[in-house]
């Protein structure tokens, strides 16, 4: 026999429970809502009528639609008011004890045949269940933040959650037009068990003062396209359950000390600081509950005349090297106007190199970007040549040659002799410690890194890195600099990843333990990624495109400088390079490939 569900029941309204009561009542379900006070319950009404009124205004919903989605809900205090109803959802605060006693009580209210969901984001379904005469009937049903938008959601299964029950809940999340994986009883699952020490990470480098909150969200939308920044989506997710998914998943998950929260987030948890539900986190907001960021006292102020007075002019670069971030840089600069100055290790080099410069920008005309009169001035901007003495004159060198520290240091001493006072040296290199580049010179302070992401022209993050070394007008030229190539530029420390490839890397590696483990398939967890939390690709799509060998040279970079643990690459990963299987290149990785 299939349950209907014709009736549910959503206990607890705050961030997450307001969004999963306004998921049943647009799909035509009669939804009991229930609060512990009339505060709370109001609170929990006000969000629906807000979000529904918004959807109203967008013209995504007709007036009379939402008027019955509205008198689709009753709004209860107290847990009596559910003993109809035939599936209950819960979302009350992460914490075990007070999730087992509301179990133990909708046990006692609700009808016998009644269906017991948790939301829980990290604690044991298998735990919170055995509070219950009906273990069997417990199951997880886990919703993404916000509840109405995510597509994702995540049903976990006990060992003892009938077979019956867990179809019967899969049929209602098609219904409800979700997409669900179901999975076992693992802390985090599998978004948050991927999710959380990424944050975790971030909040650390805010906390060291490794780079600003803006810099860092900045880099991993810019970055990766994700959809809001590790420190926005923290504020959205809640300081305070955030915390206590942390902590649940660190005692829960193996003691990965990555997973222990940062101290940070509890000393903002006991300040008040929850997020946008209380006004403020890392970010300021307009009001509590309200999405709109308005500046404090950390917002940077009034930057572009402090740039403008601290940076050094710049009108001439020259770019050294000739691969692909060489061919891209030297086009970012010549069409923003700058006079450029290529040097390749050769004429036959630099004749290649005008050909793929060329021809880039050509795709720019064919695509109508680019004016051909725009193209041929910013190829006429540029001088090619293969000596190094030709850049005695520039204000600012680009190094993009080989990622060799030895080939870097050299190239850096012969800059020193070359290039008059006051240049700015920058390298673009991706995982070399800047700082041993800058001491190949006599000018430390005129050193920084400069790591833009490929393709150039139109990736529009560069990493500007600063070592300890790096004078403040060095760091404000590179920062007026990227502003004129009409790109982002954000400043964090000398450290192995930098900011982007740091966050991203021990999370993909994470997905790959995840597979090892056989815990969930490479589509399920691709899945969960993309629509639980908006990434545009999942992590086995993105670890074949960016190669297999690549991604491994990276993670085995961060564990060596850090020596985290957790940052281990995954003996799969190696395993996969080591059979040559290095994604998308070689026609095989996670994925098979056809090769065109
Ligand atoms: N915030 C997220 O992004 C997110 C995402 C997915 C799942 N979750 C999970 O959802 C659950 C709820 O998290 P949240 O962020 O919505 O928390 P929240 O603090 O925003 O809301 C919890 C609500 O529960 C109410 N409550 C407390 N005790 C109650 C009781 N005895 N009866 C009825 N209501 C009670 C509180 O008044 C509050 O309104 C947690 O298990 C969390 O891990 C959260």
């Amino acid at each position: 026999m299939t349950r209907e569900f014709a009736s549910v029941g959503v206990v607890g309204l705050g961030t997450m429970g307001a969004g999963i009561v306004e998921v049943f009542a647009r799909n035509g379900i009669d939804v009991v809502a229930v609060e512990v006070t009339e505060a709370a319950l109001e609170r929990g009404r006000a969000t629906l009528t807000g979000s529904t009124d918004r959807a109203v205004a967008k013209g995504k919903l007709a007036a009379a639609d939402r008027d019955a989605l509205l008198a689709r809900v009753s709004w209860q205090v107290g847990l009596a008011a559910l003993h109809a109803v035939d599936l209950v959802i819960e979302a009350i605060p992460e914490q075990l004890d007070l999730k087992q006693r509301i179990f133990a009580e909708l046990d006692r209210v609700c009808k016998p045949e009644a269906v017991l969901a948790t939301n829980t984001s990290s604690l044991s379904v298998t735990e919170i269940s055995v509070a219950t005469t009906r273990p069997n009937q417990v199951i997880g049903i886990h919703f993404f933040n916000p509840a109405p938008v995510m597509k994702l959601v995540e049903i976990v299964r006990t060992v003892v959650t009938s077979a019956e029950v867990v179809a019967d809940v899969e049929r209602l999340c098609a219904r409800l037009g979700k997409v669900d994986v179901t999975i076992s009883d693992r802390a985090g699952f599998i978004a948050n068990a991927l999710l959380f020490g990424y944050l975790n990470h971030a909040v650390s480098l805010v906390e060291a003062r490794y780079a600003s909150r803006e810099d860092i969200d900045a880099a991993m939308k810019l970055g990766c396209g994700l959809p809001m920044g590790p420190l926005a989506l923290m504020d959205l997710i809640g300081l305070d359950t955030a915390y206590e998914i942390l902590d649940t998943m660190y005692r829960r998950g193996g003691r990965d000390r990555r997973h222990a929260p940062v101290p940070l987030i509890k000393q903002m948890v006991t300040a008040g600081l929850l997020g946008r539900k209380s006004g403020r986190g890392f970010y300021t907001y307009e009001r509590p509950g309200s999405p709109v960021v308005v500046p404090d006292d950390q917002t940077p102020v009034s930057e572009e005349s402090t740039l403008e007075a601290r940076a050094r002019g710049t009108a001439k670069v020259g770019v050294v090297g000739s691969g692909t971030m060489a061919t891209g840089i030297i086009e970012v600069f010549a069409k923003a106007g700058y006079e450029v100055v290529s040097v390749t290790r050769g004429a036959e080099k630099s004749a290649k190199l005008f050909e793929a410069v060329k021809t880039s920008l050509n795709k720019g005309v064919v695509r109508g970007k680019l004016g051909e009169a725009d193209r041929d001035a910013a190829l006429g901007r540029i001088t090619w040549s293969a000596t190094l003495e030709h850049l005695a004159d520039v204000d600012l060198v680009v190094e993009a040659v080989i990622e060799e520290l030895s080939v870097k240091k050299a190239l850096f001493a012969s800059l020193d002799e070359i290039c008059k006072p006051g240049v700015v040296l920058a390298t673009t290199t991706s995982s070399l410690p800047v700082i041993d580049v800058a001491m190949a010179t006599q000018r430390p302070a005129d050193v920084v890194g400069l790591h833009f992401f490929n393709p150039a022209p139109v990736m529009s993050l560069v990493e500007i890195v600063q070592t300890i070394r790096t004078s403040a007008e060095t760091t404000a030229t590179a920062k007026a600099v990227c502003g004129e190539l009409g790109k982002t530029g954000v400043v964090c420390g000398d450290r192995s990843g930098f900011i982007v490839n740091a966050l991203l890397f021990p999370y993909l590696n994470d997905a790959v333990k995840m597979l090892e483990a056989s815990y969930s398939t490479a589509d399920d967890i691709d899945h969960a990624m993309k629509l639980g939390c908006g990434y545009p690709m999942g992590p086995f799509e993105l670890l074949d495109v960016v190669g297999l060998d690549v991604s491994l040279a990276i993670q085995r970079e961060l564990y060596l400088e850090l020596r985290e643990p957790g940052f281990s690459p995954a003996p799969l990963l190696e395993h996969l390079v080591t059979a040559g299987y290095l994604g998308r290149k070689t026609g095989r990785g996670f994925r098979d490939h056809t090769r065109r």
